[in-house]
């Protein structure tokens, strides 16, 4: 009787040792997948208010897309492929929609905001705007100014100095932003969206 008493007790040691150990080995990584979702509530916000100039030099700050949806992109016009490709996608995305739908000039507006203020200024803005979206608002302004939108879109740039090249280049983060009327973060597409997929999902954003 008493050896069964101790097997019994084994057994039950056993046991408790396995459910402690199962318990440990799972704990982690419940622990691990709580923790990207954390991360992702607590999200960043981006948008907010801005005072840029725009390529005819008049003074733009939020207020004035006010109950408008905007499509906005940092970059800068040196940029050798990925901005042109971006803002061209932007722009057929929305000639796509507007080919549809009929002018959404109430409704979207399409912005590139630069993050090289030092080579694009005014004139230079007004030059390369006229290669994308008629309607497109290009934006430009002092060093602060432009780090303040770029802070507030939570974009990232950064001047790269290359010996080799005779101009420079800027790092920069490219996504298309959606904002909504109320100049608050809807969505955004990759730079290298298809016009396609900018036309389809903009046109669910805007019940049409
Ligand atoms: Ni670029």
């Amino acid at each position: 009787m008493q050896k069964r008493a101790i097997i019994v007790f084994l057994v039950g040691l056993l046991v408790l040792l396995g459910g402690a150990a199962a318990y440990i080995l799972t704990a982690p990584a419940s622990t691990v997948t709580r923790l990207p979702s954390q991360a992702g509530s607590g999200t960043a916000k981006v948008g907010g208010a801005f005072e840029l100039i725009d390529q005819s030099g008049q003074t733009r700050t939020q207020a004035d897309f006010a109950g408008r949806h905007m499509l906005v992109y940092f970059g800068f016009t040196y940029c050798p492929d990925v901005c042109p490709t971006s803002l061209a996608i932007m722009s057929q995305g929305l000639d796509l929609l507007e080919a549809e739908a009929g002018s959404l000039e109430d409704r979207v507006v399409p912005v590139f905001v630069t993050v090289d203020p030092a080579r694009d200024d005014v004139e230079a803005m007004a030059a390369y705007a006229e290669h994308f979206h008629p309607r497109l608002v290009a934006l430009t302004g002092s060093d602060a100014q432009i780090a303040a939108a770029a802070k507030a879109y939570r974009v990232y740039y950064r001047k790269v100095d290359d010996p080799s090249a005779s101009e420079y280049l800027v790092d920069h983060s490219s996504f298309i932003y959606l904002m909504g009327p109320d100049g608050t973060y809807v969505s955004h597409f990759a730079h290298n969206a298809t016009p396609q997929e900018i036309a389809e999902r903009l046109k669910g954003f805007l019940k049409l």
